[in-house]
């Protein structure tokens, strides 16, 4: 336990008889309390802390060593100890000017080939050379990946779809993830094989999931054209991998091949080729504009002094509720219906990293980690669950995030429904924050109508919601998790978890096609003997 910790503890107690009324109801309170980079305002005056919790917290990140952690990540040491590598998704957004030596290779000149040839097959489709089989140019385009192959670029290609130049707007931009090809299937229905081109997505092109979505889309490219599978896979196949050797055994060409780098870890690899789609979708300047809104806050993270490092109060302000408030839950609540895959794209960020128990050096973690992280948009979200944050038994910590300005030089009545949302958005925030006190009609209340308040959250403003802002925003999460991280002593760059699953399932799959001679858990006996069942006896 450091000094810090113990300090933060009795600060907890110290505060626990304290309403988050009474402590929003301080002077230069949301001065104090809101940071800013660029057009990006983090207000943390909700939060169920005073001055003396953030010296403590900031102390507490002086104590875990963050400065030097924060230089070994963005200098590309090996911080995934357990694979023994960097995670330098920073470098992927450096400008070209810049310089970066990893594993004695010069990073940053192979990322500009790779952007430089990734807006070779941009412009190739937008200006419709990239032909399919019978020559006709590309109107579709079926990304097909899962987890970080997936969940970036849809995110960010729904969140700035209003910025498609007009060379995108033929061609439709369409996300295939799920391993049961119920999303493939339903899709190939509706497209035309002549005009549709897949990018297959892989990290490690060894991911099941995507792979026999990939099969099923070559079968029916044959089926439609009757030709041969090299030839349909060089036409209407981009790969993106960092395991090439893979991709080109399956039958991709290297022509059509972008790579990156082991160092880019799934969830961290949108700003990588796997963003492919993003720059088909918004145009690789769109696309350059979103690296550099990420990379401004990659240089706020390593510059900025702590107490205005929005990063850094970021992360501990969700130390202090989860492990000085007893809050495990995290309400991700965008206030825009174009941010509606933030939170899935959150879940994976936040919790494929740090939903961890073993330390760095392979001891038991003490304290509690990374908190169960869910969302939706919050008006619809108001409409399901949010009756759990105002009157449930869960303490909840919330994000709402939403952009100040939208629909300029648009009619009125869209204005209007943005003022809805904007409206909602902070009376929900105030609700959650004071309770029955946000309304002070006077009026007395039955149990059931009373509203206990003292729920923290921030709010993350935007000014606008552009590609810049949105890479600020992505940026600003990831490094986030990697100061939670190092807080708390874990890796956030591994996932081990996710394989003992996967190697479980494929011996299942031989199991499913016999109908004996297996042994596993009764529990799982038994469905084994309901499915054989339920097909008639092994067929
Ligand atoms: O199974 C988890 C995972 O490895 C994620 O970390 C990753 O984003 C996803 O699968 C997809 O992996 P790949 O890009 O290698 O297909």
């Amino acid at each position: 336990m450091t000094q810090a910790w113990s300090k933060l503890e009795q600060s907890a107690a110290r505060l626990s008889a304290q309403h988050l009324r009474e402590l929003i109801d301080t002077d230069q309170r949301f001065e104090s309390l809101s940071f800013r980079h660029e057009g990006m305002l983090m207000d943390l005056s909700r939060q169920r802390i005073d001055a003396q919790v953030m010296n403590e917290l900031l102390a507490l990140a002086d104590e875990k060593q963050l400065p030097s952690a924060i230089k070994a990540l963005l200098q590309g040491e090996h911080v995934n100890n357990t694979e023994d590598r960097a995670a330098l998704h920073s470098a992927l957004r450096l400008p070209k000017s810049a310089q970066l030596r990893v594993d004695d290779q010069e990073v940053v000149s192979d990322v500009h080939k790779t952007l430089d040839r990734m807006e070779q097959f941009v412009n190739q489709i937008h200006q419709g050379q990239w032909r399919g089989y019978t020559g006709k140019p590309i109107t579709d385009v079926v990304n097909i990946g899962v987890g970080g192959s997936d969940l970036g670029p849809l995110m960010v290609c729904e969140a700035t779809h209003q910025f498609r130049p007009e060379a995108s707007l033929n061609i439709d931009l369409h996300f295939v993830s799920s391993m049961d090809g119920s999303q493939l299937s339903n899709l190939l229905l509706e497209l035309d094989s002549e005009t549709t081109l897949f990018v297959l997505s892989s990290k490690s092109f060894g991911t099941i999931d995507t792979l026999a979505n990939a099969a099923t889309a070559v079968d029916w490219l044959q089926e439609r054209s009757g030709l041969n599978r090299e030839l349909l896979i060089k036409q209407h196949f981009i790969g993106v991998t960092a395991a090439p050797e893979k991709a080109v055994a399956w039958g991709l060409s290297e022509e059509t091949l972008l790579e990156f780098w082991e160092w880019t870890g799934g969830r961290y690899s949108l700003w990588s080729a796997i963003g492919l789609p993003i720059a088909i979708s918004i145009g690789m300047q769109g696309f350059r504009d979103l690296l550099a809104g990420a990379h401004s806050m990659d240089k706020h993270f390593e510059e900025a002094e702590f107490a205005n490092n929005l990063p850094v109060l970021l992360a501990l302000i969700g130390i202090w509720n989860i492990n000085f408030q007893d809050i495990h839950a995290h309400a991700i609540l965008p206030y825009d219906g174009r941010l509606a895959h933030l939170p899935a794209y959150l879940e994976q960020l936040e919790m494929e990293s740090n939903g961890k128990s073993v330390g760095i050096d392979g001891s038991s973690i003490a304290q509690r980690t990374c908190p169960i992280l869910w969302g939706e948009i919050g008006p619809n979200a108001q409409h399901a669950f949010y009756q759990l944050l105002h009157q449930g038994t869960e303490r909840v910590m919330c994000d709402f995030i939403v952009p100040a300005r939208r629909y300029v030089d648009r009619e009125s009545s869209l204005q209007e429904q943005h003022q809805l949302a904007l409206a909602n958005c902070l009376a929900q925030a105030r609700v959650l924050a004071l309770g029955d006190a946000a309304l002070t009609d006077g009026i007395e209340r039955p149990p059931w109508q009373r509203y206990f308040g003292n729920q923290p959250s921030t709010v993350l403003m935007l000014d606008e919601l552009t590609p810049y802002n949105l890479g600020s925003l992505i940026a600003l999460y990831e490094h986030k998790v990697y100061v939670q991280a190092v807080i708390w002593g874990i890796n956030p760059f591994d996932q081990w978890g996710v394989e003992l699953g996967k190697k479980v399932a494929n011996d299942l799959i031989t199991a499913l096609n016999q109908s004996a001679n297996h042994q596993y858990d009764p529990a799982t006996e038994g469905l084994l003997n309901e499915i054989q069942h339920l097909r008639g006896n092994g067929q």
